[in-house]
């Protein structure tokens, strides 16, 4: 596999130099709350008051419950989030879920819902339903569906996007099939869109590292597309043109991609990476992985409840197993399709980037 991947990369280094001329290139919350109103309570001597009381203590309760029972669900940079209805099944979503956000391919089924598969099974609660925009369905307790039409069937209420229109919903999940990822949420139902704090999250980032200028061409591309800010991997000791000559197994390139625990050190920092939601993460591709220096960035930022996209550019060689790195590297990360250019389309990458954002739903 691999030596298949580095003579594609030869061929396509070949093609490459010809094209350029060129080689380089609360639950215990809520108890609390309840018992210190408990206890507030036994010190009154009004009844009228301890009613009161009383019924503060059950608000605050059924507040930390209702905390706890919301999920998010996003596609693109819209974030709605649903209130999940009070069964098993729901429970069974819930733990699901705190193992790590669940993204779903969705399908437009009968131009009333998306559907996609949950990929296990979860406890069925089925019973007559007049679902409408913004159910979200269990059916045949293995997809989920999120309504945007109505429908009538026997199947398992999950949970509902409060006051939401079909209009809104048609809107950040388009007429076709999208990508959709659940996750565990907090905030009050309703969409979170216009949410200043929203905003904040969903603020795109273009991260890459370039070695000979044929990635930064297509994060710069992409940046613009998305109107995302953008960030260059600068080595603290620079390559020079003898460090990538892939001829020769002792340069420092080849030499730190042999070496697993090597980790090239990296010059400053991003600047309040906080702020980000997605994170598109570009690099070349050497010997069949990413350069040893994107190790070093992934080990040095927290991406948990971050959206990464990779992209990378190569001689010949796809992205060559490098979405599973990331993966491995980043688990607490929802990770969307990657995108391949070839180092010699890189001039004229807009349509193909334009294309990978459609399909992975992130299209502005
Ligand atoms: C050390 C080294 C190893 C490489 N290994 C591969 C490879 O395994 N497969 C491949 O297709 N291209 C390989 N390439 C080619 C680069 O991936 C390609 O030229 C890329 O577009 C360079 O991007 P950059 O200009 O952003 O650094 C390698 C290049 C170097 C310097």
């Amino acid at each position: 596999m691999k030596r298949l991947a580095v003579s594609m990369f030869v061929m396509g280094m070949l093609m490459f130099q010809t094209a350029c001329g060129s080689q380089s290139t609360g639950e215990e919350s809520a108890k609390a709350a309840v018992e210190s109103v408990e206890n507030a309570a036994e010190t009154e001597t009004n009844i009228g008051e301890e009613i009161q009381v009383a019924e503060n203590a059950e608000t605050e309760e059924k507040d930390a419950d209702t905390e706890d029972m919301t999920m998010k669900i996003t596609a693109g940079d819209t974030t709605f989030t649903a209130a999940l209805a009070e069964n098993s099944s729901a429970e069974a979503l819930k733990e699901l879920l705190a193992g790590g956000p669940l993204t779903i391919q969705m399908s437009d089924y009968a131009s009333m819902e998306k559907v996609g598969p949950v990929g296990t099974d979860l406890p069925r609660n089925d019973e007559q339903i007049d679902a409408d925009a913004g159910d979200i369905i269990l059916y045949q307790g293995n997809s989920l569906v999120i309504y945007y039409g109505t429908n009538s069937w026997n199947f398992t209420r999950i949970g509902k996007i409060q006051d939401v229109t079909k209009e809104e919903l048609l809107e950040a999940f388009g007429d076709g099939d999208v990508t959709v990822t659940f996750s565990l949420g907090s905030e009050e139902s309703g969409i979170i869109k216009e949410a200043d704090e929203t905003e904040a999250k969903t603020k795109a980032l273009v991260v890459y590292f370039s070695a000979t200028g044929n990635t930064e061409a297509v994060a710069e591309t992409l940046a613009g597309l998305q109107d995302a800010d953008l960030y260059e991997i600068v080595p603290e000791q620079p390559y020079t043109d003898e460090d990538l000559n892939y001829r020769d197994n002792a340069t420092r390139a080849t030499v730190k991609q042999n070496d697993p625990e090597a980790r090239p050190a990296i010059q400053g920092s991003i600047p309040d990476f906080e702020q980000y939601g997605v994170v598109y993460v570009g690099f070349p591709i050497w010997w069949s992985d990413m350069p040893r220096i994107l190790y070093t960035f992934f080990d040095t930022y927290d991406f948990s409840g971050k959206t990464i996209a990779p992209f990378c550019t190569s001689g010949g060689s796809g992205l060559s197993g490098t979405p599973e790195t990331i993966a491995e590297l980043e688990a607490d990360a929802v990770e969307l399709d990657g995108l391949h250019i070839s180092g010699s389309s890189v001039s004229n990458a807009e349509k193909s980037v334009s294309e990978w954002l459609d399909e992975i739903g992130m299209a502005k």
